[in-house]
């Protein structure tokens, strides 16, 4: 795929904070230009999705087309579930909504704003202000602890924020897992690495939070916590959380569910 189109995630944003020089690199977040975040007008009822989207992959005999001329709007303050079998199109997709991957064709919308036509720079911002992400294998830094991985998603969104590691503490302690701050993800069990993943995507309160596969590598107990977690999200703090998942533990906590298959969508539950 020709690298200007997959920009880099939030994750590999803070891989490059991280790298440098011993964990304090505001700097490294580009803001000279300030872009325009402000709603279009004539697009306010499209929160966050996309509209006939298509995206391949490769040429010639070698082209993959995830999707194809997908279309799907999710509604402010809701939590929805989007499943299908595996090569269906589902990161493809969640790829789109955060700002990571722009469509050959068609339109992606991220908190009212039509973000494929804008620069790198504007979508890199938009990612920072607006959208968390938790992925299934947490992505996590393993040499720093929980309170600074978290504490780094603040850095990222904010590099003024002096109150970091405050911040950091309050979400560990609201996720239970305020006496393991110091500890480093080796020593947490897998469902806390998951919690700290969330802290650390929520860091900064953004009203978007997508999740890719988030309960795949967790138990019973630990999957149902997170579902519980993001589920929260919505209904206390307002916020538009977009799960991928195969896990149909899900679709009692999702208001709404997609089901893609070989790149289109095969079925709306409950359409919004
Ligand atoms: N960067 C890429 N380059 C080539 N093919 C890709 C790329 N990303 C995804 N694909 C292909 O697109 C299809 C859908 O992938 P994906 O969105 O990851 O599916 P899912 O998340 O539902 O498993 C798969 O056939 C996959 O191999
Ligand atoms: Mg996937």
């Amino acid at each position: 795929m020709p690298k200007s189109r997959l920009t880099n995630t939030v994750c590999e944003d803070a891989s490059e904070l991280a790298s440098r020089s011993h964990y304090s690199a505001a700097s490294a977040v580009k803001t000279e230009v300030e872009p325009d975040l402000s709603v279009h007008e004539g697009t306010s009822s499209r929160f966050l999705g996309v509209e006939r989207a298509t995206v391949s992959f490769g040429e010639g005999g070698a082209r993959v087309c995830p999707l194809r001329g997908v279309s799907v709007m999710f509604k402010r303050g809701t939590l929805s579930l989007v499943m299908g079998p595996s090569g269906s199109g589902k990161t493809t997709l969640l790829s789109m909504l955060g700002c990571l991957l722009s469509p050959d064709q068609g339109s992606v919308f991220v908190d009212d704003v039509l973000v494929n036509q804008l620069s790198e720079t504007e979508k890199t911002a938009i990612r920072q202000k607006k959208i968390g992400f938790v992925f299934q294998a947490f992505r996590l830094f393993h040499s720093l602890s929980a309170i600074d991985n978290v504490a780094l998603g603040f850095e990222l969104r904010d590099p003024k924020q002096s109150q970091r590691l405050e911040m950091a503490q309050e979400l560990l302690d609201k996720f239970g897992l305020g006496d393991k701050s110091h500890q480093e993800p080796n020593e947490l069990s897998p469902g806390e690495r998951q919690r700290v993943a969330v802290a650390r995507a929520l860091a900064g309160d953004p009203p978007i939070l997508l999740a890719d596969e988030p309960t795949a590598s967790l138990d019973a107990q630990a999957g149902r916590n997170i579902c519980q977690i993001l589920r929260n999200q919505v209904d206390e703090y307002g916020r538009t959380v977009v799960v991928v998942s195969h896990d149909p533990r899900w679709r009692e906590f999702a208001d709404r569910t997609i089901t893609l298959c070989d790149g289109e969508i095969e079925q709306k539950e409950n359409d919004l």
